[in-house]
């Protein structure tokens, strides 16, 4: 059963407009929680930005910006069109979080909850996909463009990932898609 939710889980990006409840978030997000993390740090941090909200429509907006700003691409058609695509690509999400991990005391556990948190956020969309929703995992333009403190993240904190949740438009598709090497191409058996 695990195996086959860990098989059957894909990156969505592509969203029907059912909203997700808060009660279905919560259920990830305390999915997430029960990662394994060194020295009992629990580092993850976790901020939902409402949809419609006023701070999800400030973070779009900055993404928007950081976008227009530092993506540029030589056609100035499409660098309008994909600062406005990154901006509508967090609205229009039916929901949306990000993900912080603790600094820690010093590198080597700051670099463990790095990791915990990572396996969380595995965690978390195991958990989605168990319940028919899907994430989206981001580390581009939502997260490049800085918004820790204005959303309150501490200023230490590392983000880990931009999370875009929803029902998947289109699972199926995703999945015929996926494709890994074998285990033969990645293990070296001594
Ligand atoms: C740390 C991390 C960062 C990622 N960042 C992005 C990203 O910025 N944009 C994106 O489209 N996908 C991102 N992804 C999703 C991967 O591209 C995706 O997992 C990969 O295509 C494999 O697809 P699957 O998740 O359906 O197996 C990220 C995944 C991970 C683990």
């Amino acid at each position: 059963m695990v195996l086959e939710t860990i098989r059957t889980r894909r990156t969505i990006r592509e969203f029907t407009s059912q909203p997700v409840s808060d009660d279905d978030l919560r259920t990830i997000i305390e999915a997430a929680t029960w990662a394994p993390n060194h020295r009992a740090t629990e580092p993850w941090r976790f901020i939902v930005l409402k949809k419609d909200g006023h701070m999800r429509k400030l973070v779009a907006q900055i993404v928007h910006d950081w976008t227009f700003e530092n993506v540029k691409n030589p056609n100035p058609t499409r660098r309008i069109e994909g600062s406005a695509e990154a901006q509508r690509e967090i609205l229009d999400a039916p929901a949306f979080m990000y993900v912080y991990a603790e600094e820690g005391r010093n590198d080597e556990i700051t670099q463990e909850n790095y990791a915990a948190t990572a396996c969380a956020v595995q965690n978390l969309m195991l958990a989605a996909h168990s319940l028919g929703l899907g994430v989206g995992w981001s580390t581009g333009k939502p997260c490049l463009a800085g918004v820790g403190t204005t959303i309150g993240a501490e200023p230490d904190w590392q983000i880990v990932a931009a999370l875009y949740i929803g029902y998947p438009a289109d699972l199926q598709t995703a999945q015929s898609l996926a494709k890994r090497a074998s285990v033969d191409d990645v293990t070296n058996w001594q």
